[in-house]
């Protein structure tokens, strides 16, 4: 490689290495916040935890906020709701709202 050429190259490599860095201040989307509810809270076993889809806004965040301050009783969404803040209730509410509630 001529000596221009491998600089050049060097040169894209810095960029790309500098363009890639994660942006430290962005918040997680409505979706991937909602992603690991849905290990439990699955479409399809409807039995034993119940489904977010359709639920409305006000009652979604009304049980996050009961399961964060320990005013509702829990086997596991007291712990993870600790995980979250307020203003990631209010996206996750929307995103389940949004979702159709029929089975697929
Ligand atoms: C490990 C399994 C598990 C995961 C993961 C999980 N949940 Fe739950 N969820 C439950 C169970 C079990 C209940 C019933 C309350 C309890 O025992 O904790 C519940 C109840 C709820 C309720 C109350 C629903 C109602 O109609 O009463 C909401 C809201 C909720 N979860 C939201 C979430 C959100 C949002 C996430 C993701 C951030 C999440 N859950 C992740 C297991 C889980």
């Amino acid at each position: 490689m001529q000596p221009k050429a491998s600089i050049a190259v060097l040169v894209l490599l810095l960029l790309h290495v500098t363009l890639a860095q994660p942006e430290t201040s962005a918040r997680p989307t409505p979706e991937s916040l909602a992603r690991p509810c849905l290990a439990c809270h699955t479409p399809t076993d409807r039995k034993t935890i119940p489904l977010l889809f359709a639920k409305p806004e006000r009652d979604f965040t009304k049980a996050m906020r009961q399961f964060r301050d320990d005013q509702r009783s829990a086997s596991v969404m007291n712990r993870i709701a600790r995980g979250y803040r307020d203003e990631d209730f209010g996206n996750m509410a929307k995103y389940f709202r949004n979702r159709d509630r029929s089975p697929r």
